[in-house]
């Protein structure tokens, strides 16, 4: 028998792309499980979500550690009680110390609502549409210390339509995450993924 992997999520909201991991989980029998879902915010609306499947849900508020390097500690110390395989974060809406991605470095991936290396920070989708680009999109990506940077996994493309506004484009790229976001996760789960380099990532067949 395969060996069941152990998944954390670290969310700090509405937490779709992480019910979307959750049900590819389960529809696909992964061979994996979700360990935990990690909230900075105790009102995150995918805590409710989570609980309600039996996972296994905490918080640790930033707003309670006077430093980035006390929560980040905070932090680990929980995801570290779950013994986990892989750390995804899915709408974790902080900035993440080198220390602690160094700690996870190899087993932590982010999505970013945008085509890699276009777009990073904030509010990609006005930052698309003001850049007047055709194609926007959203990238997978092993985290390194640098913002929204690292080994690209997976990334999905939509067309920048002439009347987008920033929420219309915003919904079409989400359904494209909820698609990428799995699919990448379980190439790592299924140890498909190699980065060469600290800089490009191989998914074997
Ligand atoms: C997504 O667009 C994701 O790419 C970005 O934050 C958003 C989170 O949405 N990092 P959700 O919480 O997964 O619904």
């Amino acid at each position: 028998m395969r060996a069941m992997k152990k998944i954390v999520i670290l969310i700090s909201g509405r937490g779709s792309n992480m019910q979307a991991i959750v049900r590819a989980a389960q529809n696909e029998k992964w061979p994996a499980e979700i360990a935990a879902v990690i909230s900075n915010r105790a009102d995150a609306e995918g805590c409710a979500y989570a609980e309600a499947q039996g996972i296994p849900v905490r918080v640790v508020p930033h707003a309670a550690f006077a430093t980035r390097a006390g929560f980040d500690a905070a932090l680990q110390e929980q995801i570290d009680a779950f013994a986990p395989d892989l750390l995804v974060l899915a709408g974790f809406m902080r900035i993440l110390t080198p220390a602690f991605v160094t700690h996870y470095m190899g087993r932590i991936l982010n999505i970013h609502p945008s085509l890699l290396p276009s777009f990073i920070g904030l509010a990609t989708h006005q930052q698309a549409l003001d850049a007047g680009v055709k194609l926007h999109g959203a990238t997978v990506h092993f985290v390194t210390p640098e913002l929204d940077h690292g080994p690209i996994v997976a990334q999905a493309a939509v067309s920048v339509l002439p009347d987008d506004t920033e929420q219309t484009l915003a919904a079409r790229v989400l359904e494209q995450e909820h698609i990428i976001y799995p699919k990448a996760i379980r190439w790592f789960i299924e140890g498909r993924l190699s980065v060469v380099e600290n800089r490009i990532c191989h998914v074997s067949p």
